[in-house]
């Protein structure tokens, strides 16, 4: 198993998609063909992490672990753990303390979806960096959503806020955070906020104090896609519907990267194929091996 340990953040209320998410997590719901947290696992596996912590709701737990199983079947693992309240995303790291140890982790928001090549490249990259932490910057029309990065006039990080009223930049802070082991006492440091959370702004503000925080900034031909609203994800899977349907290939399909990565052989992609039944899914995973 690699080194560094993968924690996907998948709880929340969903209350921006009600009525939808009154009763199902949002991370589940589809995104064209593939749920949710598949997208951000799909991420995670690029960047070769293979040892995974998936934290979610204490009522849609149950509902992960049948969609995603223990990983054996990807060549993954994959722990469960709880988080009663959505106290802040900071708190994955004190939910997730005796998961990380004293390793070096990644976490990724379950409901952030990322598509390019230079998404790969950065992660493979930022796999190697042992000590500090690195974030990933990507410009937008409305940064006032986000966290955003503030640039001194030589491209320096000079100061990261949370949803600011008057943005600095257009550069928002991606939900895909690298840290090393220092994090869970960084998490435990931080106060919540007005709004009552522990914020990964206030990490990542604690790494920047202490100039161990590397900003990259994502081109514009990566897509960082969001889903936070009814709109946003039509939009999201409009976007995966045309780009699968030109080339063919899925997007953030785990069975596929499993098996390029060799995880698994062409027998088990074909048993995950049959599991699937008669779905395009599928299909699409036994035309992988003939192919
Ligand atoms: O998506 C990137 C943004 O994510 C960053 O730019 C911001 O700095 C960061 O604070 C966060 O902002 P959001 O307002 O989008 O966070 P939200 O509260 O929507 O939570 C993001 C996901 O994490 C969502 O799917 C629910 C889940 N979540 C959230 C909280 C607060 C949890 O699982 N537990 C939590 O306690």
């Amino acid at each position: 198993m690699s080194e560094r340990k993968g924690i996907i953040l998948a709880g929340g209320r969903g209350s921006r998609l009600y009525p939808i998410t009154l009763a199902v997590s949002k991370q589940l719901l589809p995104v064209y063909d593939k749920p949710m947290i598949y997208y951000p696992l799909s991420t995670l596996m690029l960047g070769d992490i293979r040892d995974f912590l998936i934290i979610t709701t204490p009522e849609d737990q149950v509902a992960f672990q049948k969609v995603l199983g223990t990983g054996e079947k990807w060549g993954l693992n994959f722990s469960f753990a709880i988080q009663s309240e959505p106290k802040g995303l900071a708190d994955a790291f004190i939910v997730g303390e005796n998961f990380i140890k004293d390793r070096n982790s990644v976490l990724i928001l379950g409901d952030n979806i990322f598509y390019g090549d230079e998404v790969e490249d950065s992660l493979i990259r930022s796999k190697l960096q042992t000590s500090g932490a690195t974030i990933f910057g990507y410009e937008v029309s409305d940064p006032n959503r986000y966290g955003v990065v503030e640039f001194d006039n030589n491209g320096n990080v000079i100061e990261i806020e949370e949803k600011p009223e008057n943005p600095k930049s257009n550069f928002a802070v991606t939900g895909l955070y690298y840290y090393d082991s220092d994090v869970v006492s960084v998490a435990k440091s931080i106060k919540p906020s007005s709004r009552g959370e522990l914020e990964i702004t206030d990490v990542n503000k604690t790494y920047l104090n202490n100039k161990k925080l590397k900003v990259e900034l994502l081109h514009r031909g990566t897509a960082w896609l969001d889903t936070g609203t009814h709109d946003s994800m039509v939009d999201a899977t409009e976007f995966v519907r045309v780009i699968e349907k030109r080339q063919g290939l899925k997007i953030c399909c785990p069975e596929e990267i499993a098996w390029r990565k060799k995880y698994i052989d062409d027998e088990q992609l074909l048993k995950l194929a049959h599991e699937l039944n008669s779905s395009d899914y599928g299909e699409y995973l036994r035309r992988l091996v003939e192919k």
